[in-house]
């Protein structure tokens, strides 16, 4: 696997696949790499020829006050672990790299969607994802590239940025990787000390009731996400920050589960904001 820290490293190596007439895959993160990475690069490397591995902490999508210096890091496990999966290329840039002093352009998706769920309480966090994203995108040019339906609501921000400004970029979304007690993988779980580790199980056990309910024949969305939110605030060092049933493309809220529903929850559990999601497919009702 090739490491790569600048941009024009990055582009002579995916030039040269494409001279050979290969496919390129490129999976975006933010490194602290876990399974939940390890599942999109596999996808990659079933569906394209070169998979490309971002590992960059954007500073861009983080707030003030949010946890952009905490952040945990750890290349050398990040490479181990790209490596094995299949990964041929890391793109590990510096700050500096990626935004050149003084960089005023941005990506934004200028509605409500990105104010909806997350960007309640983080109103800048997707302009800094699209504007990186968008970044990654130009500088890779992959054939298609892997997100993680965890990030739901990025997810669909990043297919509609692809429509609306032309990427010819296919987007693959992926499942959501989960601890074998149910918590959604995550690097910031690093965060949790055991007791909130333990606690932190109210989000995926909030999904399951939720799924439960929906096959049960829930339709109404307000009694779904209260019997949601009951579970929840049954655990003492959790504290809701959102539990949410909204159109899956449009992010906007919904009264009645159908169609295509994302019902999608952040949790603090003490100062670390976790989330989770399920989706219900129209086809499934
Ligand atoms: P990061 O949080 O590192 O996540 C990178 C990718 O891994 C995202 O597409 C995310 O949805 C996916 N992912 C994370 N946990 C997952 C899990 N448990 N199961 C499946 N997929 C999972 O998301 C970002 O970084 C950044 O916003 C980024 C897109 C890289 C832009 O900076």
């Amino acid at each position: 696997m090739k490491i790569a820290t600048t941009i024009p490293e990055v582009r002579a190596q995916v030039a040269a696949w494409k001279k050979e007439g290969l496919t390129v895959g490129l999976v975006p993160t933010m490194g602290y790499l876990h399974e939940g990475h390890a599942s999109l690069v596999d996808k990659a490397v079933s569906l394209c020829d070169r998979v490309v591995a971002s590992d960059f902490v954007n500073p861009t999508q983080f707030g003030p006050g949010e946890d952009l210096e905490a952040y945990p890091r750890d290349f050398d496990r990040d490479c181990a672990l790209l490596e094995e999966h299949g990964c041929d290329l890391v793109f590990h840039p510096a700050v500096e790299e990626m935004y050149v002093p003084n960089a005023a352009t941005f990506v934004e998706i200028q509605s409500d969607m990105p104010k909806q769920l997350c960007g309640q309480t983080r109103p800048t966090h997707f302009k800094g994802v699209c504007t990186v994203v968008s970044k990654l995108f130009n500088i890779v040019t992959p054939d298609k590239a892997f997100f993680g339906q965890k990030d739901a609501q990025q997810l669909a921000i990043i297919r509609r940025m692809v429509r609306e400004l032309s990427y010819g970029i296919e987007i693959v979304g992926c499942p959501i990787v989960r601890e074998a007690d149910g918590l959604a993988k995550s690097s910031r779980n690093t965060y949790l000390d055991p007791a909130q580790r333990k606690a932190a199980l109210v989000l995926s056990q909030a999904v399951f009731l939720g799924q439960r309910l929906v096959q049960e024949g829930e339709r109404d969305a307000r009694k779904l996400v209260s019997a949601m939110e009951a579970h929840i605030k049954g655990e003492p060092l959790a504290r809701i920050d959102y539990v949410s049933a909204v159109d899956g493309v449009t992010m906007e809220p919904v009264e009645r589960i159908e169609g295509d529903v994302l019902v999608a929850m952040a949790v603090y559990i003490g100062k670390t904001r976790l989330i989770d999601n399920f989706v219900v497919e129209e086809s499934a009702l």
